[in-house]
């Protein structure tokens, strides 16, 4: 168990950790041995934090140094799968970081180094020079708990411009996630460039008009709104956070939430009538037609997808699709006749599988929302369960891989506060910081062996009522953090008191990087 007095202010808690005689002292003075390329990228990284932050960069030789104080690694192979662990050993003359040479290990350690100054920088403002930080000495071993450790954002409802996603991507690699789904297409907005249907953003990427305030009130601005990103911009984006040890999973939305789509190209519908971007929220009847000429469209999407996310997971959405136009469209019942199909729940699942063997054609794994269990899961797909958990927990006895999402507690557009009218506007809910640090992510009911298709969990921030970046981050954070420990730290080294001691001292580096975190937290 976590006392009080011996954590070291590190979040996610590390799974192993013997403090040890002595203290370490990092200074301009401390030099970095790196021997070959092998952590290079990583190493730049936390120069670039310490300089932004601090004012100072250490210097890189590819020299053996025996004494003095320095940085050191070594990489040997580690097994297949353990691509994340490190050790970190602080001595007093040195810092040694053990980690795989692919792997994220390195990089972590040295987030995990990071997150050692601030209580310093606390403690000594007064009394030392502030480039000159007195580190304890320390023996971690650590390794993540599970291995989808995801964040998602909605770039649909709000649009936000790359240097936000790079930011985001920064605030979560900190707390060690390796997942950011990109919610890229829905009804209010589609935001990726597709060089083969310039449409899908000179039209389905702009609006012409938001719905303002609660949705009961149905009340609308008039002001033109959207933006998108360029193929230019996405590989980016995903360089950027690939040099952060985080996977970018894109979700292309079909076969409902397609209406801004659909705005570009009405014969993608089953009416084929003109439609508008959605300026409001909800869920809309006019959803992606079963016919061929639709299965082409989206192929040809995709190969441009798959083309900018070497991840292996494309997520097609599959949440939220109403069957109405289906059940009168003269194409969509005569597919259902031709493969004698039950109901609209088949065709949708007929929908899912055609898709699935495309991307499985091409080398990818597709993963859904939990509605594509309907009608029958698709014989590879992995499931993000957000109904709650009986959707995961199903898809795992079918033995296929799952993703914990459910909206309490991971919904993070929920409100945080009980209080209310002290919040700004949210979509409802009530998801305050604790439950989402005492969430498990494997329910009880499973065995071990089924327990074994939980890949992890992941926290979702919807944007219809989060209208900029501040409000993104005040929603975000600290959830996400108290999300990181769940995904990394095993149970027996979780302590929501010591979370919130460790977090006031944490909260340095927020203020550091100009985070607007919400402040609950330090209320007693
Ligand atoms: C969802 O929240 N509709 C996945
Ligand atoms: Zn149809």
């Amino acid at each position: 168990m976590l006392s009080q007095k011996t954590a070291l202010p590190i979040i996610p808690y590390p799974n192993e950790v013997v403090l040890q005689a002595g203290q370490f002292t990092l200074s301009p003075q401390t030099k970095i041995v790196v021997k070959n390329d092998a952590f290079k990228n990583d190493v730049d990284i936390f120069n670039d934090y310490l300089e932004k932050n601090y004012g100072f960069k250490l210097e890189i030789t590819d020299n053996i140094i025996k004494t003095g104080n320095f940085i050191s690694f070594s990489y040997p192979d580690f097994e297949a799968g353990f691509y994340e662990n490190y050790h970190l050993d602080i001595n007093p003359a040195r810092i040694h970081i053990v980690a795989e040479g692919k792997g994220a290990g390195a990089f972590y350690a040295l987030q995990t180094l990071i997150q050692l100054i601030p209580s310093q920088e606390i403690k000594s403002l007064k009394t030392a020079p502030q480039k000159t930080f007195i580190l304890p000495c320390v023996s971690i071993k650590d390794r993540p708990s599970y291995t989808w450790r995801g964040m998602h954002l909605d770039v649909c409802r709000h649009f936000f411009p790359t240097s936000f996603i790079k930011k985001y991507i920064d605030i979560i690699a900190m707390y060690k996630f390796n997942t950011f789904h990109w919610h890229l297409t829905e009804d209010q907005g589609w935001r990726i460039e597709i060089k083969k249907y310039p449409k899908l953003t000179s039209v389905g990427a702009w609006r012409n008009g938001t719905m303002i305030g609660k949705y009961r009130d149905q009340k609308y601005d008039t002001i033109r709104y959207g933006g998108f990103y360029t193929q230019e911009e996405i590989k980016e984006i995903v360089a950027y956070a690939s040099a952060r040890h985080i996977t970018v999973v894109p979700e292309i939305e079909m076969p409902g939430h397609s209406l801004a789509a659909i705005a570009a190209y009405p014969w993608l519908s089953c009416t084929g009538k003109k439609q508008e971007v959605a300026k409001g929220w909800g869920v809309f009847d006019d959803v992606y037609c079963t016919k061929d000429s639709v299965f082409n469209f989206l192929q040809g999407v995709l190969d441009e997808v798959i083309a900018l996310f070497p991840g292996k997971y494309i997520h097609i959405g599959g949440d939220e699709c109403p069957k109405t136009r289906w059940k009168t469209c003269a194409n969509c019942q005569k597919r259902i006749k031709e493969l004698g199909l039950k109901d609209e729940h088949e065709l949708q699942s007929y929908f899912i599988t055609r898709m699935e063997k495309y991307l499985n054609s091409k080398g990818k794994q597709i993963i859904g929302w939990d509605e594509i269990l309907e009608g029958g899961l698709a014989p590879n797909a992995a499931v993000m369960s957000w109904r709650g958990t009986e959707g995961g927990i199903a898809a795992a006895k079918q033995q296929h891989f799952v993703v914990m999402s459910p909206g309490k507690p991971c919904y993070f557009d929920h409100y945080q506060s009980k209080d209310k009218t002290k919040e700004p506007l949210a979509i409802g809910g009530y998801n305050p910081l604790d439950s989402v640090y005492n969430y498990n992510p494997t329910p009880k009911i499973l065995t071990t062996k089924e327990s074994e298709f939980i890949m992890g969990a992941q926290a979702n921030v919807w944007t219809e009522y989060i209208l900029n970046e501040k409000q993104v981050e005040y929603m975000a954070v600290p959830r996400l953090i108290a999300l990181s420990e769940v995904l990394w730290t095993q149970p027996e080294y979780k302590n929501f008191n010591n979370f919130i001691s460790r977090l006031k001292i944490n909260r340095v580096i927020l203020d550091k990087m100009n985070v607007n975190y919400a402040k609950h937290f330090l209320k007693p």
